[in-house]
């Protein structure tokens, strides 16, 4: 049942390629440079007339919510707000009918994110729900509904349903950006290259498994660890950051990495290693900024000795120079280099997870469905 693999996490960690492919087959189209959607109870003249999206969901879920945000913003030029579920639903949000609610949730039974979906209908707003389990709660009751084909997901920590989650929401990107005639069919031509090129990518990221299975054994008796990212790879700092801390019970935290001189620089000396998320898109000045800002981060981090593991677009050289240790992903563009870095930080937990002893599928005080507040 496991494939071959230890656990289930290190196996659904191998099936991104495929989740992801699943995730676009029939949904985009090079030919029409269209995205299509399965249809919604959404009329087009709401598709058309949005003015704003909120989006709620819980832990993992939240992450990929944040780099939709980047994400609808950037292609679909759309106001976002992201909330967790639990919070939205006892805060009185501003919603009205030009306000697009969309709900993530693997397991569409999420307690708070059912709840919040709820309070987004009784208040008048289209809902739209990116889960991965069709037939439950959030696929029943929303407007709209995009499944992740990430196929079961067994282990507590979500893996390749996040990776599939971005994916999704870069759909809805897509499509939102279309409606609103922001993005030309040429526009749409080139996202969907792109994305089609995910999977081949994802696949020799997960070549690095055996360099971060060695790289476990300098990191697993740390008792801190720190996470950094700019821009989209902010939220996988943040994933990475809960992906360890919750399998390996080693106490993590994910920071922007402008935030460092506002507090978290205290926390640096030569024990605790520090994570940076650094992929760089050629040709994207936005990208190329954010790349060169987190540099002098990781400059500043050796500096007070902290010892650094990056995660860089391949050929990186400058970094390398700087960092202890170096993990490579494919050149992509910015926002699908988030789905890549996470890979190896996915990996990176699970298997200092694995030396410590931990129980990795079922990590104590989890359960897989948080089906109570
Ligand atoms: C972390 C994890 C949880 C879930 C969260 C939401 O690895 O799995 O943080 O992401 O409980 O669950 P869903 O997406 O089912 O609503």
């Amino acid at each position: 049942e496991k494939g071959g693999f230890k656990h289930f996490m290190l196996k659904e960690i191998h099936e991104q390629p495929r989740a992801i492919r699943e995730t676009l087959a029939g949904r985009v189209s090079l030919d029409d440079g269209r995205v299509y959607l399965d249809p919604t109870k959404i009329p087009d003249s709401a598709w058309e007339g949005f003015r704003r999206v909120v989006i709620a969901a819980c832990g993992t879920s939240w992450h990929a919510a944040l780099v939709g945000k980047s994400v609808i913003e950037e292609l679909a030029r759309l106001p976002v707000e992201v909330d967790y579920a639990s919070e939205f639903r006892y805060r009185n949000p501003l919603l009205d009918e030009h306000t697009l609610v969309v709900v993530i949730t693997q397991s569409g039974e999420t307690a708070d994110t059912v709840a919040a979906l709820r309070e987004a209908k009784h208040r008048g707003c289209p809902t739209f729900a990116i889960c991965n389990v069709p037939g439950s709660m959030a696929a029943r009751e929303a407007d709209g509904v995009l499944l992740t084909h990430a196929g079961p997901e067994i282990s507590v920590a979500s893996t390749k349903a996040f990776t599939s989650q971005i994916v999704a929401l870069y759909l809805l990107a897509l499509y939102l950006g279309q409606h609103r005639a922001v993005l030309s069919a040429a526009d749409v031509r080139a996202h969907v290259e792109q994305l089609l090129a995910l999977p081949t990518k994802l696949e020799a990221t997960l070549g690095q498994d055996a360099a971060l299975a060695e790289l476990s054994k300098e990191f697993f008796r740390a008792s801190d660890f720190l996470y950094l990212g700019r821009g989209v790879h902010f939220p996988i700092a943040l994933e990475g950051a809960l992906k360890l801390k919750e399998i390996s019970y080693i106490h993590a935290e994910g920071f922007p990495a402008g935030e460092m001189k506002h507090g978290p620089n205290a926390l640096i000396d030569e024990r605790l290693p520090v994570v940076m998320v650094m992929p760089r898109e050629a040709g994207n000045p936005a990208s190329e900024v954010r790349y060169e800002k987190t540099l002098s981060n990781l400059q500043e981090v050796k500096a007070r000795d902290g010892c650094v593991i990056a995660i860089v677009t391949e050929g990186d050289t400058q970094t390398a120079t700087l960092a202890e240790h170096v993990i490579p992903v494919p050149a992509a563009s910015d926002a699908l280099s988030a789905v890549l870095a996470v890979v190896p930080l996915q990996l990176l937990a699970y298997h200092i997870a694995v030396r410590r002893g931990c129980d990795v599928d079922q990590p104590r005080n989890l359960a897989k469905s948080v089906t109570v507040e």
